[in-house]
């Protein structure tokens, strides 16, 4: 599965020919500022919770593609009611088979309010099933023993975790989060981006090492097969 990275937690996954965007913030991220939002692709936007960190482009690349946004129940909704004309609800616990394969949404511990100010449900991940392969994007969450479950039940080929530290877990955490989950190929997101965030590259990289893992720090356009 080809995976692109698009800085912060946006990044996407190309599945049976589809492109699967997730949590889109481009234009506010001085980090993605080479990145031209009109040349992104999307078929499905997977937004994981309501903060502008994760969905301030979602709008405008719906519009242009027509793509089909996912998401918890009142994150789906606010994107209606703001513009997207196709969203897929989803709640925690549920998946959907879409014809590139089957998306649940599983449990975060985090917060979820819309750019607005409006409640944004609670905030998730998701467990995205393919004939290609499987993988698992953490949200911004806390680490929760709820990600046994995913261990449990789905080998993955790579996992996409929160590692940024201070609004979500640090890389101490991701690396048991990795474990939990029971994967060894992880794309790390959410760190840098702002200066409680920033992370130091190399340690973060040595933890996963110890623990028999990778951990791949992509450059905002930066592409990668997993
Ligand atoms: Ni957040
Ligand atoms: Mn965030």
């Amino acid at each position: 599965m080809k995976v692109t990275y698009y800085g912060h937690s946006c990044f996407a996954v190309v599945v049976a020919g589809k492109t699967l965007l997730f949590d889109p913030f481009i234009t506010p991220n001085p980090f993605a500022k080479g990145i031209d939002l009109a040349q992104v692709p999307a078929d499905f936007i997977l937004v994981s919770h309501g903060h502008d960190d994760h969905l301030a482009d979602a709008v405008e690349i719906a519009r242009r593609t027509k793509a089909v946004a996912i998401a918890g129940f009142e994150v789906g909704e606010w994107l209606l009611k703001n513009g997207v004309a196709r969203v897929h609800h989803l709640n925690h616990g549920g998946g959907f088979h879409f014809g590139f394969g089957r998306v649940k949404f599983v449990s975060a511990i985090h917060s979820s309010t819309m750019p607005d100010g409006s409640p944004g449900g609670n905030p998730g991940g998701f467990v995205v099933e393919t004939p290609e392969g499987n993988f698992y994007y953490s949200g911004d969450t806390a680490l929760t023993l709820d990600m046994k479950l995913i261990g449990e039940s789905t080998p993955l080929k790579f996992a996409a975790l929160c590692l940024g530290d201070n609004f979500t877990m640090g890389p101490d955490d991701a690396v048991r989060a990795a474990d939990f989950i029971r994967c060894d190929q992880i794309l790390g997101v959410h760190y840098d981006t702002f200066p409680p965030i920033r992370i130091d590259h190399a340690a973060a990289q040595k933890k996963f090492q110890a623990a028999g893992k990778t951990l791949h720090l992509l450059r905002p356009g930066e592409t990668r097969d997993f």
